[in-house]
């Protein structure tokens, strides 16, 4: 028993480790791979804002299209490069060697990312870009501090800053109130992040919206056969439950007269 638990423990360890490693809390993304008009979207930010330096170059235009309900048409006008052809991979139009030199690392190819980061850490990092005059494009990340990125979306976002306000002190996922006055207890944190207002197009809820979409079509991307293989686990599963009692009744049988 002490072995097992000894066990249990180790092969927790690398979930300890992958927890510390990202000091900054995530925001959590609930996602969801059915939303066509989400992935569409998503689809749509992806080609216009990331592959200028990005790929999802084990991806194809025309399998995104089937699988996102878009039509050729549309998804020629609006999605694929002008010199790329529908059944082309979505690769992009940098050189890594030219990335390299601008932006000190090639922006890697984004189709696994969703895999490899998780659907939180993708939400969180699109979202927290912040200035910071001492980086090369002026920004910083709370998710990848000294990020090589500039922050293509701050057309989108707003201007974000960083500095000190009063927030409201939470223990146990609850707000502390003073027990005499009744008011809520703040504390003045320096590691806050403020949109400038009127810096950007959309509001913060809707820009929250669109880096969900965005984040949808990425986690799409990396697995675009999920939600296939999820339905037929489900099968197989159904499968197994009815085998179970067809075996059991039929081991009844043969076993009857041995006994
Ligand atoms: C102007 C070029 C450029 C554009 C446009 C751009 N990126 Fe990037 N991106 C980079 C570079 C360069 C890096 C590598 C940063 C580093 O390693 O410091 C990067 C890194 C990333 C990473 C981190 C990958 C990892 O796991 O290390 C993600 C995620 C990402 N970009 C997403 C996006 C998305 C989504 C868009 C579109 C909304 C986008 N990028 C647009 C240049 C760009």
């Amino acid at each position: 028993m002490k072995k097992q638990i000894a066990a249990l423990i180790l092969a927790a360890i690398p979930m300890f480790g992958f927890a510390a490693e990202g000091a900054y809390p995530l925001d959590k993304v609930s996602i969801d791979l059915t939303d066509k008009a989400a992935l569409q979207d998503g689809a749509q930010t992806f080609a216009n804002y990331c592959m200028g330096c990005h790929g999802a170059k084990f991806q194809r235009y025309e399998r995104v299209a089937t699988d996102l309900g878009i039509s050729e048409e549309l998804m020629m006008d609006n999605l694929v490069f002008p010199d790329a052809k529908f059944g082309d991979h979505m690769k992009s139009s940098m050189r890594d060697t030219d990335a390299k030199l601008w932006f000190g690392a090639p922006p890697p190819d984004l189709t696994m990312v969703a895999r490899v980061r998780g659907a939180d850490w993708l939400y969180t990092y699109m979202r927290t870009f912040y200035e910071d005059p001492s980086r090369p494009y002026g920004v910083n990340n709370k998710a990848f501090p000294l990020v090589g990125m500039p922050n293509v979306l701050v057309g989108l976002q707003g201007r974000q800053e960083i500095g000190c306000k009063q927030v409201q002190i939470i223990e146990d996922g609850k707000k502390v109130f003073d027990p005499l006055t009744g008011v809520p207890l703040t504390h003045e944190s320096c590691d806050e992040l403020t949109i400038v207002p009127n810096t950007g197009t959309l509001s913060e809820a809707e820009f929250d919206e669109k880096i969900k979409n965005l984040v949808t079509f990425l986690e799409y991307s990396a697995n675009p056969v999920k939600l296939k293989s999820q339905r037929i686990g489900t099968y197989v599963l159904l499968f197994l439950a009815f085998f179970f009692v067809f075996a059991y009744f039929l081991k009844r049988e043969y076993w009857k007269d041995v006994h």
